[in-house]
């Protein structure tokens, strides 16, 4: 929707998928594929700050992925302190500003003091913004926002004859542009609850590829994908 001169997408997004299938094709625990996981997320968002991507939003746990075993749940959890406690130094410093999207609940303190950490420290950085999507839901998101819709309503913050399709981002986690490309790794072609409301016009893009082994050289490739698509917002004609 909003692309910049170089036709480079405004803000991408990512289905990080196929970390587990990564590590059990290896013969190892699905926690080595998160762990590899990790590091490719670190290596992407460097590289999307450094070819221009202003907003990059990765789904790193859904609100659905609580299902899983305790194991696997309590490895990501720790996976992801660790990664915003030291980890991801390198995004600070490059100016990456590290924001969040998801349920506080029932995320456990230590989590949650860590997001709160590197969102703090990260506040003032210009270089580009990283959304963390985590116990996050597309659906939940448009539920809590319509939630708190009705709260403004009856304060009388905005009267319901105003709400359109604009505004109603201001009520949505964070209040991002919409996606422009969404890629999900990983081999399956579905949506998995992620983003639904900002996807709404989002060219998307499948690749087979597990997260850990994506590569710069695939978003290049997703990237030349997205400068090819006749985008027409249901015009007739791209203008
Ligand atoms: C994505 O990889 C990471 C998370 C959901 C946290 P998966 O863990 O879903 O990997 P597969 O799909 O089982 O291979
Ligand atoms: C989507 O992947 C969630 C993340 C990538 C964090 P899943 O692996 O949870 O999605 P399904 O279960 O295959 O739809
Ligand atoms: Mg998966």
């Amino acid at each position: 929707m909003s692309n910049n001169k170089n036709n480079m997408p405004y803000h991408v997004g990512i289905i990080m998928d196929g970390n587990g299938r990564w590590a059990q094709e290896r013969g190892q625990n699905r926690s080595e594929g998160h762990k590899k996981g990790a590091e490719t997320l670190e290596k992407i968002a460097l590289y999307a700050k450094k070819i221009g991507i202003k907003i990059l939003s990765l789904y790193a746990f859904s609100t659905d992925n609580f299902k899983r075993s305790q194991e696997e749940v309590d490895y990501l959890m720790n996976l992801f302190i660790k990664c915003f406690e030291t980890k991801f130094d390198s995004l600070c410093k490059e100016g990456i500003k590290v924001v969040f999207s998801g349920r506080e609940y029932p995320l456990k303190d230590n989590v949650l003091k860590a997001m709160h950490k590197i969102t703090e420290k990260t506040q003032n950085n210009t270089g580009c913004i990283l959304n963390i999507c985590l116990n996050y839901g597309g659906q939940e998101e448009i539920v809590d926002a319509s939630l708190k819709i009705a709260n403004d309503i009856n304060k009388g913050i905005i009267k319901k004859e105003d709400l359109n399709r604009d505004n109603f981002y201001n009520y949505l986690y964070q209040n991002l542009p919409p996606l422009d490309l969404l890629i999900r790794t990983g081999k399956e072609h579905r949506l998995s609850n992620f983003m639904l409301y900002q996807a709404f016009y989002a060219e998307l893009y499948f690749v087979d590829t597990y997260f850990p082994d994506f590569l710069e050289k695939d978003l290049d490739k997703a990237i030349e994908h997205f400068q090819n698509c006749n985008r027409k917002f249901g015009n007739v004609e791209n203008k």
